[in-house]
């Protein structure tokens, strides 16, 4: 069945502001009555995302570069089918708005990245698109927002949130040289892709939660 709501996805670096956007974002429609759904990949709460879960644990090896970007994308993608069928897949063809912090686009920027030679990388990128949309069956985003913010920055509100969680970084926020090679991928498939790039720092200081999160919402209310 063709979906009748939208689907939104809201696309970054680690530590950038998708899980608070997401959230300034699904109380701002639930407050103008709208059906709201969000969700979030890695599913992590869910054993669809086990594998995810062992790879970024570092259990294949310690660097993003020892899973290949197929393999790796594999795991994301099984996530995110189960994470549809068993949990959203009726609210979005019952009208809802589903927002998704990441999605596909993650594999197409962070795995994508893996591979130098740009033919290969192409082919790559195709087989992801075949592999998620066609043969997965996952819907395709009516939106995506890329919020862009310096890595920099992005790094100095991870270290914050990781002392005051004592949360472990994974092995992508760990390595700096491949989240840098994941901005820069970003930047050029939002270009070629038709994303919604927003600005979330200036001058190596983010820009207040409220700020971008005006800039989110003009972004969806015109495609609602
Ligand atoms: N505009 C902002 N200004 C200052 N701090 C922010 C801003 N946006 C988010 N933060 C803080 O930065 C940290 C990272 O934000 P958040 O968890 O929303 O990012 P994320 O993109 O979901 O990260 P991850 O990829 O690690 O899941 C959090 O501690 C959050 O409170
Ligand atoms: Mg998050």
């Amino acid at each position: 069945m063709q979906p009748k709501g939208r689907l939104v996805i809201l696309e970054a670096g680690d530590g950038s502001g998708k899980a608070t956007q997401t959230k300034l974002l699904e109380e701002r429609l639930i407050t103008e009555g709208r059906r709201v759904r969000p969700v979030e990949f890695p599913d992590y709460g869910s054993p669809s995302s086990a594998l995810v879960r062992m790879y970024l644990g570092g259990d294949f090896g310690e660097r993003a570069s020892s899973v290949n970007a197929y393999a790796a994308s594999a795991f994301f993608a099984v996530d995110r089918y189960a994470s549809y069928q068993m949990k959203w897949r009726k609210e979005l063809e019952a009208g809802a708005i589903v927002l998704a912090d990441r999605y596909t686009t993650a594999n197409m920027v962070h795995q994508a990245v893996k591979i130098e030679d740009a033919k290969e990388r192409e082919a790559f990128l195709s087989w992801l698109e075949d592999f998620e949309y066609a043969k997965l069956a996952l819907p395709r985003p009516d939106l995506v927002i890329f919020l862009d913010m310096e890595p920099d920055v992005s790094r100095r509100l991870i270290e914050r949130r990781a002392a005051a969680s004592l949360a472990e970084k994974d092995i992508h926020e760990r390595d700096e040289e491949y989240l840098a090679r994941c901005y820069r991928a970003s930047l050029a498939l939002s270009e070629r892709c038709g994303w919604q790039r927003i600005r979330c720092s200036e001058a190596g200081e983010p820009l207040s939660r409220e700020t971008v999160h005006e800039k989110v919402y003009e972004a969806v209310k015109k495609i609602l």
